[in-house]
């Protein structure tokens, strides 16, 4: 039986890594993280997803999976690392480069080497294959060198990693060949081999396509506010015909991925990607369009109390990177105009720099409810609470999610803010 060792014990390489030891390989996760691999070791785990704790606990208790802070050798090295980008949206690499090299005197002829980070276009050729060519390998001979991109939905992972359909870029086509059987063996989805620079701008369009699409929705809801049209009324007449699927408008794009990865083809084929460069800035826009409605629905109020509701950058998760509802809040907090309330059911004090809110202390006095998130927390509401609590009951849904049925409310929602008026205080 192979040997696999999983190097990033994130979101990504650790449901991974567990995955190929339920099928009974012996894996090695590795991390940089001394913390995430003392609890690995323990059968624990420091992130969230369904399935996951049983399962690591499970291969663990049966020797199957074990971590460590550096690599050993191995028949199959997968990399996972994260790929930020640096403040000016260059993509950073180094965690890629790093990992590179440290499983670098590890390796032997014959093995397999797999970036499933999500990377710049020829990173593999570029970046990963020049590391291991100076060591004296020859990447395109002595080892199998492939990208095979990841495309799970959080919250459905362990579940995904097997169904999905996966991409296997390989540096030569033995290459993604090799690399194609270590994921056939655990995969029921279909297994695609192609070059590995395919395969890189595979992965990134797929998350640009809908960033894209996104910010379509997102610009239709600016010019419905502007013209006083429902464009929620108009994206579902639209998308009666056959071939037209309009995406839903929101309070921004956020995730490490779909924020993230457009700037990736950005970097590297500048004049050719307006497009692309203008959906991100529509899409970044939108935090402060959020804002100026909530001050033309505020504008009459002496001290607007606003009940926050939802940080996370997607609905049922606990995930706040590159969110657009952290911005909202932020700059709503900054605006002394305003008492903010924030509250989310998934987020944890520690994860954020300000104070978080129960439901009660939000709603008590609360002049706005602004739904930032589409947690299922949201979607339902105990209306005569909101009714007994809030001093008015008007609630600004940037998501779309809420169903209301009481006709006392006042509901404006991202894509229909026709009939938006400003709030009046009440005695
Ligand atoms: N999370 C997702 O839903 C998702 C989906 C598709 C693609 N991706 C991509 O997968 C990659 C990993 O993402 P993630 O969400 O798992 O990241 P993460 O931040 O959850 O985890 C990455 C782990 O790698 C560790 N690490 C960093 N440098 C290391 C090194 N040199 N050696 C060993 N460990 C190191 C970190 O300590 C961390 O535990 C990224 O490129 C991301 O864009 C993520």
């Amino acid at each position: 039986m192979k040997k696999i060792c999983v190097v990033g014990l994130g979101y990504i390489g650790l449901p991974t890594a567990a995955v190929f030891a339920r099928a009974g390989y012996d894996v090695l996760g590795v991390d940089v993280n001394q913390k995430v691999v003392d609890l690995l070791n323990k059968g624990e785990i420091h992130i969230e997803e369904i399935g996951l704790p049983e399962l690591v606990k499970q291969v663990v208790e049966k020797g199957k999976l074990k971590a460590s802070t550096h690599p050993e050798q191995a028949d199959v090295f997968i990399i996972a690392v994260p790929t930020p980008i640096h403040e000016d949206y260059s993509a950073n690499v180094d965690y890629v480069e790093s990992a590179t090299k440290a499983i670098v005197p590890y390796l032997e002829n014959g093995n397999v080497v797999i970036v499933e980070s999500t990377i710049p276009p020829r990173t593999m050729d570029d970046v990963v294959a020049p590391i291991l060519k100076e060591a004296g390998i020859d990447p395109y001979q002595d080892v199998y060198l492939a990208h095979c991109p990841e495309r799970v939905l959080p919250g459905r992972i362990l579940i995904e990693l097997i169904e999905n359909t996966r991409i296997v870029g390989g540096v030569t086509p033995e290459a993604a060949t090799k690399a194609g059987d270590v994921y056939r063996a655990v995969v029921t989805g279909d297994v695609l081999e192609t070059e590995a620079v395919t395969a890189e701008m595979s992965k990134l369009m797929e998350n640009t396509f809908r960033d894209v699409n996104i910010a379509l929705a997102n610009e239709l809801a600016k010019i419905s506010a502007r013209l006083g049209v429902n464009a929620h009324k108009v994206i579902e007449l639209a998308n009666k015909h056959p071939r037209v699927n309009i995406h839903l408008p929101g309070p921004g794009v956020g995730g490490h991925c779909l924020a993230v990865d457009p700037y990736f083809i950005i970097e590297k084929a500048t004049e050719e990607s307006p497009l692309i460069q203008e959906a991100r800035k529509i899409n970044n826009s939108m935090p402060h369009f959020v804002t100026n409605q909530i001050e033309r629905m505020t504008c009459e109020l002496d001290k607007p109390v606003l009940a926050v509701c939802g940080l996370t950058y997607k609905g049922n998760i606990d995930d706040v990177r590159e969110s657009p509802a952290i911005e909202i809040a932020e700059m709503l907090m900054a605006n002394s105009r305003y008492d903010v309330r924030i509250h989310d059911p998934h987020v944890r004090d520690e994860q954020v720099n300000f104070k978080l809110s129960s439901l009660e202390e939000a709603v008590k006095g609360a002049h706005l409810l602004v739904i930032l998130v589409d947690h299922n927390e949201f979607k339902q509401w105990d209306e005569p609470f909101l009714l007994e609590n809030m001093k008015t009951p008007v609630i600004f849904d940037t998501r779309n999610c809420a169903t209301i049925h009481d006709t006392q409310f006042v509901v404006h929602r991202i894509g229909n803010l026709t009939n938006l008026q400003a709030i009046q205080e009440v005695e």
